[in-house]
């Protein structure tokens, strides 16, 4: 009966919010850009919280304290019908055991679930280590802060276009899109 009670001091804090409860992937995965990547969860349905009906999944980086969107994967999810998801994993820098999920519900931050880290290799498998060994206050979790590399402009350099005067006007919208117009919810960029 103690030991009951004691379980339910541990396990309310996590599930009381929370509805989604991710399930892959999990520590030690990797996948490859340009290949499906599964994403699954669970709901629990046991709680008094509202089912979420308008779930949002990211692809995020960095330490536990400070994540940073890479990117937004799917909008709109409702997770009383669908338990897993999949799309292409993109191309990404580093190639490092540093991504990892996260779920919102209305694209708010507040009541979030994570799954843990994972390996977005390059298309052809190759993989580095990540960039810090130890999370900031020290728990030896390895981390990494990831972007998406842009797709390289299939336009050749030719006279007609200045080399100098195109890339540049394009390439801070790609950026902006990328890492804050989809709506950063968890960290302030510069
Ligand atoms: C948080 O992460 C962002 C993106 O990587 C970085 O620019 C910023 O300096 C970090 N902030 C802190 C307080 O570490
Ligand atoms: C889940 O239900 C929503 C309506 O609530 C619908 O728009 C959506 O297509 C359904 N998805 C699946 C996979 O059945
Ligand atoms: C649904 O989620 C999106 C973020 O993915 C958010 O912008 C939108 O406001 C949400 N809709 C509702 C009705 O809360
Ligand atoms: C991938 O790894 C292989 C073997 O370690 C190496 O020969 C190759 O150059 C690497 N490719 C890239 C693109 O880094």
């Amino acid at each position: 009966m103690s030991i009951r009670w004691l379980l339910s001091l541990f396990l309310l804090p996590s599930f009381a919010c929370a509805t989604i409860k991710p399930v892959s992937p999990g520590p030690g995965d990797v996948f490859r850009s340009g290949s499906p990547c599964l994403i699954s969860w669970e709901t629990d349905r046991s709680g008094s919280a509202q089912p979420w009906r308008n779930a949002t999944i990211y692809l995020m980086s960095g330490s536990n304290l400070n994540m940073s969107m890479v990117m937004a994967v799917v909008e709109h999810l409702d997770e009383t019908n669908m338990t897993s998801y999949s799309w292409l994993c993109p191309n990404v820098t580093p190639n490092a055991d540093i991504y990892f999920y996260q779920f919102s519900n209305n694209g708010i931050s507040t009541g979030s679930t994570w799954t843990s880290r994972f390996t977005i290799a390059s298309y052809s498998g190759n993989t580095t280590l990540p960039e810090n060994s130890k999370q900031p206050g020290g728990a030896p979790i390895p981390w990494g802060v990831g972007h998406l590399v842009p797709p390289k402009s299939t336009i050749p350099s030719s006279p007609i276009v200045s080399p100098r005067s195109r890339p540049l006007p394009t390439r801070p919208c790609e950026t902006l899109h990328h890492h804050q117009c989809m709506g950063d919810a968890s960290s302030t960029d510069t």
